[in-house]
């Protein structure tokens, strides 16, 4: 079958690769219909997460056809049309029955690397690097999908490929910050990032109740995007001092919530993006943390803020002082799709929540590598490309 594999640092290309097969009497084959870019893959391609190898298959946030399933698999046949959650979950162990499903105990046989550094290790996550799995990624045509009864769920008629496609990852993720970021009705909510993860915890957030929604970003395509289709307020942050602007939108005191969507390759305009870049290049620093340092100083005193963007280990100048003495709560996390999902497709078929516009470019398989520049630089207001391989 066709795939696109990375092959180093910036360079992907498209293969021809063995078709996958059930190996696990769990698994399900599943034919991709629709597989999206994620931020996510843009630190892979960037070459900051450990563990990857020339050939692996990328690609996480998926939808498409089972077309063979495992003896023991019993919630689904061949046929069903599917959303496939992009983090592996066992279903059965601790942490998927405390909900916790990025935590999965066992769905990632390597965890030599991550409990090493980390203490702990995450979930299996699909064509994310051999540190959380070494599972081959979506953007292929064919995907072998492990306890396909807890991370499959089906679509429900009415509901287009491209609603559902972003219900596998950018939906459940950004509604896992603002709910695990502790939005109460009334709160003043800002997001840092107007990707399609950072949209969707804003959307999250209006649709929990806060009274106000600031989301920040610097392309005036997606603060356009995000003021159009999730209806909040935005900030660019290349001509505005965020900090103190956010300030004076809640009578002086900060946002109740900070949601930090952007990871590990943030950008600045001022010396942090230097200072941040070269700590990084040289490795001694892993991460540029800026928007994460940019929440904890903005944050009003008491409130909280949820790590949603990606980082891998360690930074510098973390502001520890003002988490402590402000009485912050810090909270991340890879995403609990599985806890989500099936009540983000009810709001999608209901239409309160919309997903397909952040679909801004639509293309074949062969048209990877394109789709990935556009979507890493930017370009013609490029939000997600999707990949349909059999269209
Ligand atoms: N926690 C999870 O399970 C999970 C799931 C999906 C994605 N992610 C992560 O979420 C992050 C965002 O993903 P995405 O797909 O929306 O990516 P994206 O690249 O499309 O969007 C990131 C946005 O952040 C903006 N940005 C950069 N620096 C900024 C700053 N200082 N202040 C405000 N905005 C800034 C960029 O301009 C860009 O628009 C990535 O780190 C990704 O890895 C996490
Ligand atoms: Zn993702
Ligand atoms: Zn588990």
């Amino acid at each position: 079958m066709k795939a696109l594999c990375w092959q180093g640092v910036n360079e992907l290309s498209v293969e021809q690769v063995p078709d996958p097969a059930i190996l696990n009497a769990q698994d399900a084959i599943v034919k991709v219909t629709a597989s999206t870019t994620c931020g996510s893959d843009l630190h892979l391609l960037g070459g900051y997460i450990p563990a990857m190898r020339a050939g692996d298959v990328i690609g996480h946030e998926f939808i498409g056809e089972i077309v063979d399933v495992g003896p023991e698999v019993s919630r689904h046949r061949p046929g069903d049309r599917v959303v496939v959650c992009s983090i592996i979950g066992c279903g059965r162990c601790w942490a998927c029955r405390h909900d916790e499903w990025s935590l999965c105990e066992n769905s990632n046989p390597n965890p030599g690397v991550t409990d090493l550094m980390w203490g702990g290790t995450t979930a299996g996550i699909f064509g994310y690097s051999h540190a959380m799995g070494g599972f081959r990624g979506s953007h292929a045509e064919y995907i072998r999908v492990p306890f396909v009864d807890y991370n499959a769920f089906t679509v429900p008629e009415g509901v287009s490929d491209l609603d559902a496609l972003f219900a596998s990852d950018a939906a459940p993720t950004g509604w896992m910050g603002a709910e695990l970021g502790g939005v109460r009705p009334g709160d003043v909510v800002a997001v840092w990032g107007c990707g399609a993860v950072g949209q969707m915890a804003a959307r999250a957030a209006m649709l929990l109740g806060a009274e106000r929604v600031v989301a920040i970003d610097r392309y005036p395509e997606r603060l356009a995007m995000t003021a159009r289709h999730v209806g909040c307020e935005v900030i660019d942050y290349t001509s505005t001092d965020v900090t103190a602007e956010l300030r004076e939108r809640t009578g002086g005191r900060g946002p109740d919530v900070c949601v930090e969507a952007v990871g590990m390759e943030a950008d600045s305009t001022g010396i942090q993006r230097v200072y941040d870049g070269v700590k990084q290049q040289l490795r001694l620093e892993q991460d540029r943390p800026i928007a994460v340092r940019e929440a904890i100083h903005a944050c009003r005193k008491g409130g909280s803020v949820f790590v949603l963007g990606v980082f891998a280990g360690f930074v510098d100048k973390f502001p520890l002082g003002a988490l402590m003495n402000k009485g912050l709560t810090l909270r991340g996390a890879q995403q609990h799709g599985q806890r989500y999902i099936p009540k983000l497709l009810d709001r999608i078929a209901k239409g309160d929540l919309k997903t397909s516009y952040l679909a801004t470019h639509t293309m074949t398989l062969d048209e990877g590598p394109k789709g990935y520049d556009m979507f890493k630089h930017k370009k013609d207001g490029c939000v997600r490309a999707v990949f349909r391989p059999w269209a």
